[in-house]
């Protein structure tokens, strides 16, 4: 099991948000409940604006972690709370980063190697300010400050090279670009599953593959986080970010070694190979109107509070890819993703192509398939054929699968990654150089959404999004492989 091995003073700058309650205290909380945290001395010091008492904050503390947990165990959470505190602060005022700094160094007793980490848990408009007063006031070169950012980085190419600017105080292996992620057993396992089998290493490759299918679906709504989404949508919410990741562990190259330097160079080689996108023509999107999701009545997207009643932003959207390299070649490639569908659905779907006996016209036999779920359950599946038996040769399809959920050192994505940046492994974490490949990809898809050239299809909430794009499988003569 992977413990904590170094003393760490984790400050969240934003501790009074959501993500910081609904991901981070949680994260933590788990740490400590599987004793990972229990040989080393830790400090969690909350900074925000607002005024409150340490008090206050560990009950906003305590509070996050109840209603994230189905059961908690009360002497871990009281243990956890006692190296828990908090500081008021404002974002843009150095003096209150001079402040912090004597504070940090009151609380760790003067010791010089406690591994400091600051988690950005704010909204992308006040990172510089924080970022340049962390350089000057935290940060030194015996004993580096290490930087948590979530995703999206930026909002498109430009804003991302803007983002890494400000960075340039900071070594890259200073930097931990968190997408949650690829803090999904199964998102990782997507690759170690290639690794550890040679017939999915065999077999996974463009010339015996007619297309690959990738789909984040979820019931939820924007969950009144409106100011963020109506501002991105939902192709660089999930898009950009995590279906790009996951495709990059489908059809990376594998590296012998496996390390951050590796892990990341090959994934952004994939998204470098990605052929720009014709958007009006092999890019879909939606948003959704009013309907009923697991049974609940649900507003449309334009009703949703602090949307803008004439919002062009997407909910939806659909996206043919090819890959411009020898293992990929020609190969379709489809991603997507929608916000109110019918039910929650990470995927990929794997369809081999034909064999070449089979590819008359009266052949009936479908297309093997390949089935990694990554949510709800984890599990994979082969849509394999055998014959009815009897005398007519006719055949059925035979599923052969299993889940696979983790049986190790599992925890949840927060929590793993967290623990990661305290081991002070980036493997699980993103460079620039592949974000900025990817925002390659997605920038001329999202100018094309701006400038209305990608019209904006409306789907009843609880559907499986606009019927439009079903166009974009059919064109190359295929059909959406819903496994749900
Ligand atoms: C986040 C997006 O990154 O991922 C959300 O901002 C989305 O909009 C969420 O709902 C989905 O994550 P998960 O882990 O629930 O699949």
């Amino acid at each position: 099991m992977q413990i904590a091995e170094k003393d760490f003073t984790l400050v969240i700058f934003g501790a009074s948000g959501s993500l910081a309650k609904l991901k981070i205290f949680p994260a933590i909380y788990q740490l400590a409940l599987e004793g990972r945290l229990q040989q080393v001395n830790y400090k969690i010091v909350g900074y925000a604006r607002s005024a409150m008492s340490e008090a206050d904050f560990r009950k906003v503390f305590a509070d996050a972690v109840t209603e994230a947990s189905e059961m908690v165990d009360e002497k871990v959470l009281e243990s956890v709370l006692e190296h828990v505190s908090y500081f008021q602060g404002e974002y843009e005022n150095e003096q209150d980063y001079t402040k912090l700094a004597n504070y940090l160094v009151e609380l760790e007793a003067g010791k010089k190697d406690v591994a400091r980490i600051v988690y950005f848990s704010v909204p992308p408009a006040v990172f510089p300010a924080i970022i340049k007063n962390i350089g000057a006031k935290l940060d030194n070169e015996s004993n580096p400050v290490r930087l948590i950012l979530e995703k999206p980085f930026g909002y498109d190419l430009s804003s991302a090279k803007e983002l890494r600017e400000h960075l340039k105080l900071y070594n890259e292996e200073q930097l931990y670009l968190l997408d949650h992620y690829l803090g999904k057993e199964a998102v990782f396992n997507v690759l170690s599953l290639r690794y550890a089998n040679s017939i999915l290493t065999t077999l996974i490759k463009g010339k015996h593959i007619a297309n690959i299918q990738i789909t984040g679906f979820e019931p939820v709504g924007i969950e009144q986080r409106a100011g963020y989404f109506d501002h991105v949508g939902i192709f660089r919410d999930m898009i950009q970010s995590h279906l790009l990741q996951i495709l990059a562990f489908l059809t990376m190259s594998l590296p012998m070694e496996i390390n951050a330097e590796t892990l990341m160079r090959e994934k952004r080689h994939v998204f470098e190979d990605i052929k720009v996108v014709d958007p009006e023509r092999f890019v879909v999107r939606g948003q959704y109107t009013a309907g009923v999701v697991d049974n609940e009545k649900v507003p449309g997207y334009l009703e949703e509070e602090g949307v803008a009643q004439d919002s062009q932003t997407e909910t939806f959207a659909a996206v043919r890819l090819m890959i411009d390299n020898l293992r990929w070649h020609n190969v379709p490639i489809y991603l997507r993703s929608g916000k109110r569908v019918g039910q929650k659905w990470t995927a990929i779907v794997i369809e081999f192509k034909k064999h070449s006996l089979h590819q008359g016209e009266d052949d009936e036999l479908d297309t093997n398939k390949l089935l990694i779920q990554l949510q709800p359950m984890e599990k994979i599946e082969f849509t394999l054929f055998t014959k009815v038996g009897g005398t007519d040769i006719a055949f059925r399809e035979m599923t052969t699968g299993r889940p696979i959920y983790c049986s190790g050192d599992c925890l949840h994505e927060h929590g793993r990654l967290l623990l990661e940046v305290i081991r002070g492994n980036r493997l699980l974490f993103l460079s620039f150089e592949e974000v900025f490949a990817a925002w390659k990809v997605v920038d001329p898809i999202i100018e094309a959404f701006r400038t209305n050239k990608t019209p904006l299809y409306k789907y009843q909430a609880g559907t499986w999004g606009p019927k439009e794009a079903d166009k974009l499988p059919r064109e190359d003569g295929f059909e959406w492989n819903d496994f749900f």
